[in-house]
This record gives C-alpha cells, structure tokens and sequence, in this order.
C-alpha cells in the first residue's frame, strides 16, 4: 500500500531577529554566524504564542491543500521538544484548536529527527491498519522559549516556526515513502540537551539560577556525528531502493547549519544545487525545519511529479533518520 503527501503547510511568526540585532545581545557577529552556520536571520514567536499556535496555522494550511476537514482525520503526532506544557500534550491541544474529533493524538520527541520518526511512525500505523487513513504529523518548535540569550554558543542557531503533513492511503502505489531509517545511540545523550524539567533534576531555585532549563550543546562533537550518521543513513535508503545519487532532485536535510548539509551533500556526491537550504532565512527549527523546506518546495512547484526528493535528520538524543520520496 502507497502512502502519499496530501498535503503540507507551514507557519513561521512574523517576527524576525537578525544577526545584527544579536550583536547587541551577546558578544557575536553577523560575519561569525554567517560564516560559521550560513544563518542570516531567523522567526521569533510573540509572548503569547505557543507552540500549538504555530502548528495550528501550519495544520490549517496542510489541511487546506489536502482538500480535508479536520473531523476526517485519523490520528495527530506532533513532533517537538518544546511542546507547551510536560502534559498534556500539544497534539491534544491542537486536536481541539482544529476540530479533529476523532483523532488519536500524542507528541513525539525525537528532538531535530522528529518529523522524519513522526512520518515513519504515521506511514506504518497507515500500513498496518484499515481503520485508520488519514495522519496529520507536525514538526513544531518555539525552540527561542528554550534558549538561554546569554550564551553565544546556542542562542544565534535557533529559531520558531512549525511544518504539518497529511498522510493518507494511496491505492495507485505510485507515490511517495518509499523507504525509511531511522536510528539512535543514546551513549551521546550529554551533548545535545536541555537537562532539567523533567524527572532527573526537577525545577529548582538552583537549576534556574544554573540555568539549566535552556539549550546545552557541545556544536563541535555534534557537528562531527551530525555528518556520519545522515550520510550512512541516506546511503541505506539508496540502497535499498536502488535510486542513486544523480537521481535526486533535491536533497533536503535538517537545517542546522550550511557546512554540515554542504558536508552530508559532498559525501553523497550530490551537487550543492540540489540540497535545499532555507537556514538562512529561519535558523534552525529543530522539527519544523524540513516542513518548511517541502512546504517551500511544494507551493514553489520546485519538483515534479515522479522527482525523487531525500530528506534526512539528525538531532539530539541522538537520533537520525532519512526518508526517501517520489514526489
Ligand atoms: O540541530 C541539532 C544538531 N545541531 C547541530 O547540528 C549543530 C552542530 N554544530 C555546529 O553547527 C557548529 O559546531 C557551531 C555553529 C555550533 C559552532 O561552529 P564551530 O565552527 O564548530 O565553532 P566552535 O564551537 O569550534 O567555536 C569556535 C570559536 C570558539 O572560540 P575559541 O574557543 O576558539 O576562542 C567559540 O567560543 O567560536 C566561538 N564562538 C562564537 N564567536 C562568536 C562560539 N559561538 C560564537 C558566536 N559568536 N555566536
């Protein structure tokens, strides 16, 4: 059974932050974070907008292009590590905002892996069962609530936005996962992380004085794992399908900064002008972020119909994942 892409959407708030505004917050520069991640700007979320905010106007969206009422959907998996509230969860509170009585509904953290580990999750239970045919997933973050604005090192990489997908049933078998992987190795779970909230160190006087409720993240060692693990985890997917890299319209990976997706694109030896890179323009979204890319792809008319199109992850936990699509 064929699943397909019904539809997609994307949010991201009007607010922007410029590497120039971030000069005046910490000690940094355009030219540094230019050179060093390709960032230019990036979407902040206003106060009072939530991360079920953003994934209710990018669901609306995705909706909208699939030609669906949200009462038709099955299940909602959002994929986000900054959810609104430890519970209940976004997925519930957007399943109310939208309307989609019937759905099943529950978050996913998989940290910049998600959306890729959401679709994944979503196209089997699709697969697996006649009860259920239509999936919304989202990747949505306002990762700038969980920054600390004192340490150069994070706060110039993030920013918020969110990206929803319809998947549905496609009994033509023509379109459009056709193969996944996904992997883990929680041996590196100190170096990418936000360490207290949850059930190891609870809320504190001391662990918001420490500031341990933001972003930590060793960029270096990341940077170095990010690489190895996309590139082995698109080479699976190629194998198995036996699509080769001068059949890839567009290479989309998560967009965390332009040397790696230059790196990943250059051990594929797949041409820099087929890897789509907004992380200019928005920073990296954790989740959200190849939503906006395919959101961008598909309302630009920039593949055709039959391109094949790999998207690939790597995030905190670790986790990585490549999904490869025949758009
Ligand atoms: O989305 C999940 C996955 N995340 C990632 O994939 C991120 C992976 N890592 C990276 O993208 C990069 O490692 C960073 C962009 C985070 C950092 O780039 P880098 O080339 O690895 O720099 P670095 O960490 O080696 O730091 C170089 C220098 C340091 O100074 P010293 O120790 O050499 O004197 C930093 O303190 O740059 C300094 N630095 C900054 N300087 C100006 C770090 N952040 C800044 C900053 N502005 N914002």
């Amino acid at each position: 059974m064929g699943i397909k892409i019904s539809g997609i959407g994307s949010y991201v708030p009007e607010k922007i932050l410029t590497n120039f505004d971030l000069e005046k917050i910490v000690d940094t520069s355009d030219e540094w974070i230019r050179t060093r991640t390709g960032i230019e700007q990036r979407r902040v979320a206003a106060d009072d907008q939530a991360t079920s905010d953003l994934a209710y106007e990018a669901a609306r969206k995705a909706l909208e292009m699939a030609k669906l009422d949200a009462s038709e959907l099955d299940a909602i998996i959002v994929a986000s590590i900054s959810v609104d509230h430890i519970f209940p969860s976004t997925a519930c509170i957007l399943q109310q905002k939208i309307g989609a009585v019937k759905a099943f509904c529950f978050d996913l953290e998989a940290a910049c892996s998600g959306l890729i580990y959401s679709t994944e999750v979503a196209t089997s239970l699709l697969r697996a069962n006649d009860k259920y045919n239509k999936i919304l997933v989202l990747g949505a973050e306002k990762l700038t609530s969980e920054v600390n604005w004192e340490d150069r090192n994070t706060c110039v990489l993030f920013g918020d936005g969110a990206a929803a997908m319809i998947l549905e049933k496609d009994a033509s078998n023509e379109c459009c996962i056709l193969a996944s992987d996904l992997g883990a190795d929680g041996s590196y779970k100190d170096i990418l992380q936000i360490p207290a909230g949850g059930s190891r160190l609870p809320a504190s006087e001391k662990t918001i004085a420490e500031k341990q409720h933001y972003i930590q993240m060793e960029g270096r060692d990341v940077f170095k794992l990010a690489v190895n693990a996309m590139v082995n985890s698109c080479k699976k997917v190629m194998a198995e399908t036996g699509i080769t890299a001068d059949q890839i319209k567009w290479l989309v990976p998560h967009q965390a900064n332009y040397r790696i997706l230059k790196a990943v694109a250059q051990r594929l030896r797949i041409p820099e002008d087929k890897v789509y890179m907004n992380v200019n323009r928005f920073g990296n979204t954790s989740a959200a972020s190849i939503g906006l890319c395919l959101d961008e792809i598909a309302r630009g008319n920039y593949a055709n119909k039959g391109d094949y199109v790999l998207l690939t992850a790597f995030g905190g936990g670790l986790t990585w994942g490549s999904i490869l699509l025949k758009w």
